[in-house]
């Protein structure tokens, strides 16, 4: 037994902040990732709260609108100057703020904390580190009831689609793309909506057995479908995010300023 006296004292190594071994660039996709993200928030903002003139175009019968400001709905007591897009952007925005993936994204490209697997944290947490457990990010534990809005939300984008193709929306000359993108918009929200961690929960996370007749079975099956495309849930997320932007662009550059008529 060592007296404190004849205890060893080990070298103190001092840790470099990222240490690794990885031995590929680890930086670049949390710094891709994060300067979209930032570009695409800087375009939303200004698409939505300034420049929020020119979000839909009238083309013959056909009624084309960016998906910022869909659902479109009008209330009296909105103050007049102010973007109708900021009645409901909350919602898209907080599904998208605390879906799973979006949190890994944006802790490892804003924050650094820790950037990627297997390396070190840019700053010790010397036992102290809470993560989602207490204020700000516990709020990302309402993820699960954004998913409710996203969900409607997904409906009233495939359903403006549908009424899209029924108003004639692919025979109107440079209509056709934006009916087409906006398709594409319907689409992958609509996936991203369904991959969703939440989704799948709700759907088959409080089974105890999957076997049976009638509703279990349903489910269960649902389940499974849901399963497959939360395993892409990655993807969804960012086929959805382009999606948005360029029918947006399409819509209010192309045909609202003007520039593809
Ligand atoms: Fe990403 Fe629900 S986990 S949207």
């Amino acid at each position: 037994m060592f007296t404190m006296s004849e205890a060893i004292l080990l070298p103190v190594v001092e840790e470099k902040r990222f240490a690794n071994d990885r031995g590929d660039t680890w930086w670049l996709r949390p710094t891709i990732q994060g300067a979209y993200l930032i570009l695409f928030g800087f375009y939303a903002m200004w698409a939505v709260a300034i420049d929020f003139e020119n979000y839909d175009y009238e083309l013959g019968d056909v009624h084309f609108i960016s998906p910022f400001f869909n659902p479109d709905i009008e209330v009296s007591w909105w103050p007049e100057g102010l973007s109708p897009g900021l009645i409901l952007i909350w919602a898209p925005l907080g599904f998208r703020a605390t879906c799973y993936y979006a949190r890994k994204v944006y802790y490892r490209a804003f924050f650094w904390d820790p950037p990627g697997c297997a390396i070190d944290e840019a700053r010790a947490h010397d036992g102290n580190y809470r993560g989602e457990n207490k204020a700000p990010f516990i709020i990302n534990n309402i993820h699960r009831y954004f998913f409710f809005l996203a969900f409607v939300l997904a409906i009233i984008h495939s359903a403006e689609f549908i009424s899209l193709i029924f108003q004639g929306g692919l025979s109107t000359g440079v209509g056709a793309g934006a009916t087409i993108i906006l398709g594409l918009d319907a689409l992958f929200l609509s996936l991203y909506v369904l991959s969703c961690h939440s989704c799948k929960h709700i759907i088959g996370g409080s089974m105890n057995r999957n076997s049976g007749g009638g509703l279990r079975k349903f489910r269960f099956k649902s389940w499974k479908i849901v399963k497959t495309l939360n395993e892409r849930h990655h993807v969804y997320f960012w086929l959805s995010l382009t999606t948005i932007l360029i029918a947006d662009i399409y819509v209010r550059f192309g045909l609202a300023y003007g520039l593809l008529l």
